[in-house]
Formats: C-alpha cells, sequence, structure tokens
C-alpha cells in the first residue's frame, strides 16, 4: 500500500501535486475569473451580512486556519479570529447569526471541533466545514461543506491535508471577496492562474530534496530547532515545528521573528539551527534584519526563500530555495521543505515516522 514507499507520511509528502491538482479540479474557471465552490449556497446579501468569521480547530487545521485569517481578511475584509477548539466551545464565544464560523478537520471525527461546532450553530452563526473525509461527523453537523480532494491520509502526521486546506481556504477566499466585490478582477485573475501553477511548482521541490536530507541529517541530533518567520510565512514557522516535534522529538518553536527579543532570544547560543522563513516581500527586509540578530549569535541559519532571491545567502548557512510564487501562495510550497526535514530528521533519528509515540490519528476524546 506504500507504492514503494519506506512510510506513508513519505508517499503522502508526494503525493502533494495530485492531491492539490484534485482538490483545484473543477474549481478554477477555465479563463482564470473565478473560483467555481457549488456546494456554497450563500446570496450576496447574506455574505454581506457577515460581520465576523470565526475559524476553530485543531493542531495541523489550526495551523491552517492562521493562513486561512490571513486570506479571507485580506480579500474579504471582513475580521478573522482563528481559535484551538477545546478553547472555543469554553470561551462562551462571542458569536452569533451574522458570525460565519468555519471548522477545519481533515478526519471530520475531531471530538473538541465537531462540538465547537455544534456550540457556534447553537449560537446561530452560519457554518461551513472543511474536511476530507466525505460522511464525516463534522460533515453531516455543518450547514455547509466543502472538500478537500487530498486522498485517505494515513499517516498521524498531517502533511497533503494541510496543503489541500490551505489552497481550499485562498479559493474560499476569493470566492467570498468575489461576493462581497472587494477583489479587483485582475488579483483574481493573478491567484487563479498562481494556483494552477503549485502542482508543477511543488513537483520541481520534490525532484530535488537531496540538500534538505543533508541538513536533516546534520542538524536532526540537535535538541532545540527555532522556526522564525514573518507575516505568512510565520503560520508556516508553527507548522514547520509541529512537524519536526511530533515525528522526531525535538524540541522545536516557532516564533513571529519580530518577537525574538522579546525574550526568546536568550535561548539562541552558538550552534543552535535557526529555519528562518523569508518568503514574504513585503516584510522581507524586516525578516532580514531578524535573521542579522540571530546570526550575531552565532546560531546556524537555514533560510528558506523564493528562487530569485540574491541577498539571503549573505545573512545565512544554508538556504533552500522555493519556486517563484505570489506572497499568498508561497507558504502551500515553503511547507514542503518543513514537512521534508522534519521526515528526514525523524527517520536520521530512527523514530516510528508513522505512528508517533503518545500521538493517534483521529482525536475522539478531549
Ligand atoms: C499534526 C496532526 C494533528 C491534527 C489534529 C486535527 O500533524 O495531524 O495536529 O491536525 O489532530 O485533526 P483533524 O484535522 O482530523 O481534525
Amino acid at each position: 500500500e506504500k507504492g514503494g514507499y519506506e512510510h506513508f507520511m513519505i508517499k503522502e509528502i508526494y503525493e502533494q501535486p495530485r492531491a492539490i491538482r484534485e482538490t483545484m479540479s473543477s474549481r478554477l474557471a477555465k479563463d482564470d475569473s473565478h473560483i467555481i465552490l457549488d456546494e456554497l449556497k450563500w446570496t450576496k446579501q447574506e455574505m454581506a451580512a457577515i460581520k465576523k468569521i470565526v475559524v476553530v480547530a485543531c493542531g495541523t487545521a489550526y495551523n491552517a486556519g492562521l493562513v486561512g485569517k490571513y486570506y479571507l481578511e485580506s480579500l474579504s475584509r471582513i475580521p478573522v479570529e482563528v481559535d484551538v477548539a477545546s478553547e472555543f466551545r469554553y470561551r462562551s464565544p462571542l458569536v452569533d447569526e451574522n458570525t460565519l464560523a468555519i471548522v477545519v478537520s481533515q478526519s471530520g471525527e475531531t471530538l473538541d471541533t465537531l462540538a465547537a461546532l455544534k456550540e457556534a450553530k447553537r449560537l446561530g452563526a452560519k457554518t461551513l466545514a472543511i474536511t476530507n473525509v466525505v460522511g464525516s461527523s463534522i460533515s453531516r453537523e455543518a450547514d455547509q461543506v466543502i472538500y478537500t480532494w487530498a486522498g485517505p491520509e494515513i499517516a498521524v502526521a498531517s502533511t497533503k491535508a494541510y496543503t489541500t486546506q490551505l489552497v481550499l481556504m485562498s479559493m474560499l477566499a476569493i470566492y467570498i471577496a468575489g461576493l462581497r466585490d472587494t477583489i479587483s478582477a485582475e488579483r483574481s485573475r493573478e491567484l487563479i492562474s498562481g494556483l494552477r501553477n503549485l502542482p508543477a511548482q511543488l513537483h520541481e521541490i520534490l525532484e530535488d530534496v537531496e540538500s534538505i536530507k543533508t541538513f536533516a541529517q546534520k542538524y536532526g541530533f540537535n535538541e532545540d530547532v527555532f522556526f522564525i518567520g514573518r507575516s505568512l510565512d510565520y503560520a508556516v514557522a508553527l507548522e514547520g515545528a509541529l512537524k519536526l516535534k511530533e515525528i522526531s522529538y525535538i524540541h522545536a518553536e516557532a516564533y513571529a521573528a519580530g518577537e525574538l527579543k522579546h525574550g526568546t532570544l536568550a535561548l539562541i547560543i552558538e550552534g543552535v539551527p535557526v529555519i528562518a522563513l523569508a518568503t514574504q516581500h513585503d516584510v522581507y527586509e524586516k525578516t532580514l534584519s531578524n535573521i542579522k540578530e540571530v546570526k550575531a549569535r552565532d546560531a546556524v541559519v537555514i533560510g528558506i526563500a523564493q528562487q530569485g532571491d540574491e541577498q539571503i545567502n549573505k545573512y545565512v548557512d544554508h538556504t533552500i530555495f522555493i519556486p517563484k510564487a505570489d506572497k499568498f501562495l508561497a507558504p502551500i510550497l515553503a511547507v514542503l521543505p518543513l514537512q521534508l526535514l522534519a521526515y528526514y530528521a525523524a527517520v536520521t533519528r530512527g523514530c516510528d515516522v508513522d505512528k508517533p509515540r503518545n500521538l493517534a490519528k483521529s482525536v475522539t476524546v478531549e
């Protein structure tokens, strides 16, 4: 069943170009002018009445929600809160009939997420589920559902579910912005054509993983690894750190790069690996100055940057380049090297990659 791969996780990492193509298929207008989400039955009036969006999920799906917040807020100009399901449900959330509650869950069975969905419904919110499993409890409970078409995900560590959730979130944001007239035809077209390029670009990353493997082998025995980034890169950093922790048992932390000097910089000493994401042009210079801060403490810095970036090499020890992409879509590419780093670090350390200790694929208890 592993199709010649050593683990389900690496098989699923390699399935991402296809999973993303499937998730987009028939949902992008042929002329790239708009997103087709026939599943959604909202009218323009209903969408105009939405005052707030809450995104609720756990773990990796929560991390996807953080990226979703950025997409939804920038394109639709609706305020978005992202909450961990186990917190949301016990917080007397401020949710009413003018709220859209979006729950994100690969399995569609996560108990806390299901309970949060029920709570949002009880409070009168419109509810939407993004899930990978047709007929799952969450898909049945939500008013409306859009499916990621990632195919079954077997490895405990989520990979293709995350990237397809990001793709769907970006499509949803373009769709909602279209209904609210907050996106220009030009921006919409630009993003949709960017989406179309993703499968080939992901493939390109997967064709050359040697340097990533080497870094994983080299740094796989460090006790602590830090991930830093700004804006969307920060959201991706959180997912990179989670992946590394759960399968390789290396202590990993992700920080908004600008937050480092508010405490965590004290932990950066000689030889500590720092993975610095620098794919977002609007905050690029700021990120570089944070990279200089960690270099000044003799950290070993691996930069993740867009192809064509000629500056980064001057400031980091190694760089992993991702194909050039719109800053919105860069996270969908930038997470791949992080998934691969986690995978090869776990393999180097002899960990049980597909079944990490203490974890279950579907968490149906509190
Ligand atoms: C991490 C991971 C978990 C899940 C979380 C939510 O790799 O897989 O953090 O993302 O348990 O699961 P779903 O998406 O099924 O609700």
